[in-house]
């Protein structure tokens, strides 16, 4: 494993992380508790130190409070407040009941809240300061939630989806992101599984446990042809899943990876091949001249994201 700073919190944290959605049970179709446990111990085998979850993650929390038994001291564990109506610090204590822990590492909002609802940045320095949480951090989507944390926030790390076909609006900000000393945690470089190959433009999701079984046939047939254009990343580097894992990892301003892992096989590929590599800067060049063709048009990248975003929030 190869371990990268967490920005400037002083924390060195393996740069493929646990993305722990899947292991809920409700993200990408039922999982057993015992296949969960596992593959959390195969990746912590491979030397993986960082995992994130959330309390709207099914019983992702509860397993990962299980599996931190006696080892918690060994592990950075990332979690979220996602707006739960009793409030941060009532959902916090919660949370921290479930996780079976005194205090979590990096306590991030769930979005970047704005206007009204900035007062929830100050609850979140609050309960920094009570100990409860080492690090501050926000989930973001948007390059207007960027500038609008580095221009007024104090947040020690930012998580973003990153990808292959989905670069921005981390890549465009990477550079300032660094210069404030943010950690970067990558989401959803696999983006749900498509850039691994495995799924044709034809593909259906019959399980309701499987939020895929959500996406409109569009988008589904869409996401699988855009990610047939990066194949000659996948004869570069053996797999496309092995390409797609490690766009994020070339770029130096990454903290971590955070890749989302339900089973003890997809563990055993995900923190025992993909660490320790980068795409070659021909590779990477390539990568960038095909997602300017498949750059969307002005209303595409503007509008669809929103779209998008309100049609995931949906309960
Ligand atoms: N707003 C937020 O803060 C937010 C949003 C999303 C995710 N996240 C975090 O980021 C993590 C990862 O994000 P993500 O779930 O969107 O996606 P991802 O890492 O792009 O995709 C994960 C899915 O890809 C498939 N997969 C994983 N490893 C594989 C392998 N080696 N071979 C083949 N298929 C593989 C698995 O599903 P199948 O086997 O079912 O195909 C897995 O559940 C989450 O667990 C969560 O911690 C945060």
């Amino acid at each position: 494993m190869t371990y990268r700073a967490l920005g400037s919190t002083g924390a060195r944290v393996s740069e493929v992380g646990f993305g722990a959605w899947a292991i809920g049970g409700d993200a990408y179709g039922k999982v057993e508790r015992g296949d969960a446990l596992r593959a959390l111990a195969r990746a912590e085998s491979f030397g993986c130190n960082l995992v994130d979850t959330a309390s709207v993650y099914g019983d992702s929390e509860l397993v990962i409070g299980e599996f931190l038994r006696g080892r918690r001291d060994r592990w950075v564990l990332a979690t979220k407040y996602s707006g739960q109506p009793q409030g941060m610090t009532a959902t916090l204590e919660n949370q921290l009941r479930r996780l079976r822990t005194e205090a979590v590492d990096l306590y991030q909002i769930h979005w970047a809240p704005r206007g009204a609802q900035e007062q929830l940045y100050e609850e979140l320095y609050a309960l920094k300061r009570a100990g409860k949480i080492r690090w501050t951090g926000v989930s973001l989507y948007s390059t207007a939630d960027i500038d609008y944390l580095l221009s007024c926030q104090r947040i020690d790390v930012v998580q973003v989806a990153f990808s292959l076909l989905d670069p921005q609006p981390l890549l465009g900000r990477l550079r300032a992101l660094a210069a404030v000393g943010a950690g970067v945690l990558v989401r959803s470089c696999l983006k749900c599984g498509f850039l691994t190959g495995k799924f044709a433009a034809e593909a259906v999701f019959h399980d309701p446990h499987d939020q895929r079984s959500r996406w409109s046939r569009r988008e589904i047939a869409s996401t699988a042809r855009k990610a047939q254009h990066f194949a000659f990343v996948a004869r570069e580097c053996g797999s496309m899943t092995l390409g797609a894992a490690r766009y994020p990892l070339s770029f130096g301003e990454v903290s971590a990876l955070l890749l989302g892992t339900k089973t003890e096989a997809q563990a055993a590929f995900n923190f025992g091949e993909v660490p320790g590599g980068v795409l070659a800067p021909e590779v990477l060049r390539q990568v960038q001249i095909v997602q300017r063709r498949l750059r969307p048009s002005w209303i595409g990248s503007r509008l669809w994201p929103r779209l998008e975003h309100l049609w995931r929030r949906r309960p």
